[in-house]
Protein backbone atom coordinates (compact mmCIF):
# COMPACT_ATOMS: atom_id res chain seq x y z
CA UNK A 1 0.00 0.00 0.00
CA UNK A 2 1.35 3.33 -1.21
CA UNK A 3 2.31 5.59 2.37
CA UNK A 4 2.19 8.93 -0.26
CA UNK A 5 -1.79 9.69 -1.14
CA UNK A 6 -1.28 12.95 -2.67
CA UNK A 7 1.89 13.75 -4.93
CA UNK A 8 2.25 17.05 -6.19
CA UNK A 9 5.86 17.03 -8.20
CA UNK A 10 6.67 20.42 -10.10
CA UNK A 11 2.43 21.69 -10.72
CA UNK A 12 1.92 24.81 -12.82
CA UNK A 13 -1.26 25.67 -14.23
CA UNK A 14 -1.60 28.57 -16.28
CA UNK A 15 -4.78 29.31 -16.81
CA UNK A 16 -5.57 31.35 -20.62
CA UNK A 17 -7.71 34.73 -19.84
CA UNK A 18 -7.81 35.59 -24.06
CA UNK A 19 -5.84 34.22 -26.93
CA UNK A 20 -2.20 34.92 -25.61
CA UNK A 21 -3.11 35.97 -22.41
CA UNK A 22 -1.98 33.62 -20.17
CA UNK A 23 -1.81 33.85 -16.07
CA UNK A 24 0.43 32.17 -14.28
CA UNK A 25 -2.07 30.31 -11.05
CA UNK A 26 0.65 28.01 -9.78
CA UNK A 27 3.93 27.95 -10.20
CA UNK A 28 6.25 25.24 -9.50
CA UNK A 29 4.36 23.37 -6.43
CA UNK A 30 5.51 20.29 -4.60
CA UNK A 31 4.20 18.40 -1.55
CA UNK A 32 3.41 14.92 -0.86
CA UNK A 33 0.53 14.42 1.67
CA UNK A 34 0.78 10.78 3.68
CA UNK A 35 -1.83 8.31 4.80
CA UNK A 36 -3.11 9.49 8.00
CA UNK A 37 -2.22 13.13 7.81
CA UNK A 38 -3.97 16.25 8.05
CA UNK A 39 -3.21 19.08 6.16
CA UNK A 40 -4.78 22.31 5.76
CA UNK A 41 -4.59 24.55 2.51
CA UNK A 42 -3.91 27.77 3.22
CA UNK A 43 -3.56 31.37 1.87
CA UNK A 44 -5.21 34.49 0.91
CA UNK A 45 -7.80 34.85 -1.84
CA UNK A 46 -6.65 34.39 -5.16
CA UNK A 47 -3.61 32.73 -4.58
CA UNK A 48 -4.27 29.59 -5.78
CA UNK A 49 -6.02 27.36 -3.20
CA UNK A 50 -9.12 26.33 -4.88
CA UNK A 51 -6.99 25.60 -8.78
CA UNK A 52 -4.74 23.36 -6.90
CA UNK A 53 -7.76 21.40 -5.22
CA UNK A 54 -9.09 21.13 -8.63
CA UNK A 55 -5.89 19.70 -9.84
CA UNK A 56 -5.68 17.18 -7.27
CA UNK A 57 -9.03 16.06 -8.26
CA UNK A 58 -8.61 15.87 -11.60
CA UNK A 59 -10.53 18.31 -12.68
CA UNK A 60 -8.49 20.52 -14.16
CA UNK A 61 -5.03 19.34 -16.18
CA UNK A 62 -1.71 20.62 -14.97
CA UNK A 63 -0.03 22.60 -17.48
CA UNK A 64 3.29 20.91 -16.23
CA UNK A 65 4.34 18.56 -13.60
CA UNK A 66 1.71 16.02 -11.91
CA UNK A 67 -0.71 16.03 -9.35
N1 LIG B 1 -11.19 30.02 -14.85
C1 LIG B 1 -10.52 31.11 -14.50
N2 LIG B 1 -10.52 32.20 -15.30
C2 LIG B 1 -9.82 33.31 -14.95
N3 LIG B 1 -9.08 33.44 -13.85
C3 LIG B 1 -9.06 32.40 -13.01
C4 LIG B 1 -9.76 31.18 -13.28
N4 LIG B 1 -9.53 30.30 -12.27
C5 LIG B 1 -8.72 30.96 -11.42
N5 LIG B 1 -8.44 32.21 -11.85
C6 LIG B 1 -7.57 33.19 -11.16
O1 LIG B 1 -6.51 32.46 -10.56
C7 LIG B 1 -6.20 32.99 -9.28
C8 LIG B 1 -6.38 31.92 -8.23
O2 LIG B 1 -7.77 31.63 -8.09
P1 LIG B 1 -8.31 30.59 -7.02
O3 LIG B 1 -9.80 30.57 -7.18
O4 LIG B 1 -7.60 29.27 -7.18
O5 LIG B 1 -7.88 31.25 -5.65
P2 LIG B 1 -8.31 30.90 -4.16
O6 LIG B 1 -7.05 30.86 -3.35
O7 LIG B 1 -9.15 29.66 -4.16
O8 LIG B 1 -9.18 32.16 -3.74
P3 LIG B 1 -10.40 32.25 -2.65
O9 LIG B 1 -9.75 32.21 -1.29
O10 LIG B 1 -11.03 33.58 -2.93
O11 LIG B 1 -11.34 31.08 -2.90
C9 LIG B 1 -7.08 34.21 -9.11
O12 LIG B 1 -6.34 35.34 -9.54
C10 LIG B 1 -8.25 33.92 -10.03
O13 LIG B 1 -8.85 35.12 -10.47
MG1 LIG C 1 -11.14 29.24 -3.53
Amino acid sequence: MMNEVIVVKNLKKEIELAKGNLLEVLSDISFEIKRGEFVSIVGPSGSGKSTLRYCISSLLPPTEGKC
